[in-house]
């Protein structure tokens, strides 16, 4: 951590309501240690009417930057000078970058942690092997499914209890005039598996606490890939069942931390690596 008086000294942390339950002080801290660096990365709870005086006084702070997390996610980002266009599109940033003017630049590396998460178990995954099952319309589908149409995918199923959500994603994604994205009814959500390459839930179905996702993979060809975006527990009742079929599964724990890497070299100046001791540091918070 080194001596926080030290003018080098690196502020960064999240900014969430609530925000104690989050693991990416374990993440950062880990890399800060790792690599001997001076700084820190707090928990900065910050209820919603609080929002624009916290990030506008990052820079007043000498912060460097910090992550952004539920319920900020979409507000934040309109109190940026500069959006970076992937988190325009998500309309939602997760990290903001203090620039040296005082500058607040806001980034959204979600997909780009998903979409690192996938080829981390299988470095042959193509995002146009096949069409793309996707259960769940809320932020964590928003940034999964757009990144898996920037990095080409062809055929998004999108299904949600709510039906509307869904339509209302698909509907936005038109505009982009990436690949197609069909909506299909809940009902519907096992035969929408026949064919597809990659099965992925967002919904918080399976959660620790959470009753399990409804759902038969028996329709699921044996070379699809099955992710959840859950990682508390690592493995869900789903993946559980996938593995259990014979499929390569991917839990959520590789897109948090994956996205953290990007982040964390923007205010450190470093790519740091995803090393087996720091899956263990996080592991040994559950
Ligand atoms: P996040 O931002 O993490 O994606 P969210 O926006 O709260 O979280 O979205 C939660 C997702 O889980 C939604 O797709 C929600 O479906 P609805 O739009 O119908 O609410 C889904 N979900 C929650 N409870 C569910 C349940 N019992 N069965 C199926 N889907 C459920």
């Amino acid at each position: 951590m080194g001596d926080s008086n030290d003018p080098n000294f690196v502020l960064t942390g999240v900014m969430g309501w609530p925000v104690a339950h989050s693991r990416s002080p374990t993440i950062h801290n880990h890399w800060i240690a790792q690599h001997r660096l001076k700084g820190t990365y707090a928990l900065l709870p910050v209820q919603p009417e609080h929002l624009h005086d916290a990030i506008k006084g990052l820079a007043a702070l000498g912060f460097a930057g910090c992550n952004v997390t539920i319920p900020h996610k979409v507000n934040a980002m309109k109190m940026m000078d500069i959006v970076h266009p992937t988190a325009k599109s998500m309309g939602a940033i997760n990290t903001i970058v203090v620039q040296k003017d005082g500058a607040l630049h806001g980034f959204n590396n979600d997909g780009y942690g998903y979409i690192q998460s996938l080829k981390d178990v299988n470095p042959h995954w193509k995002a146009d092997a096949g069409p793309i099952l996707i259960l769940g319309a809320g932020g964590a589908s928003r940034a999964i499914a757009l990144s898996l149409l920037e990095q080409g995918a062809k055929e998004i199923r999108l299904v949600n209890r709510t039906k509307e959500k869904a339509q209302e994603l698909a509907q936005e994604f038109s505009a982009f005039g990436l690949g197609q994205v069909n909506v299909i009814d809940w009902q519907d959500r096992n035969d929408a598996m026949q064919g597809v390459s990659l099965l992925i839930n967002t919904t918080n179905q399976g959660m620790h606490g959470q009753a399990d996702l409804d759902i038969d993979i028996a329709l699921l060809s044996d070379e699809a890939m099955v992710s959840d975006a859950i990682y508390i527990p690592l493995e869900t009742p789903l993946l559980k069942s996938a593995r259990l079929k014979g499929h390569l599964t991917v839990n959520g724990l590789g897109m948090l931390l994956n996205q953290a890497r990007p982040a964390f070299k923007a205010w450190f100046g470093l790519m740091p690596e995803i090393t087996p001791a720091l899956r263990q540091a996080i592991q040994d918070t559950f």
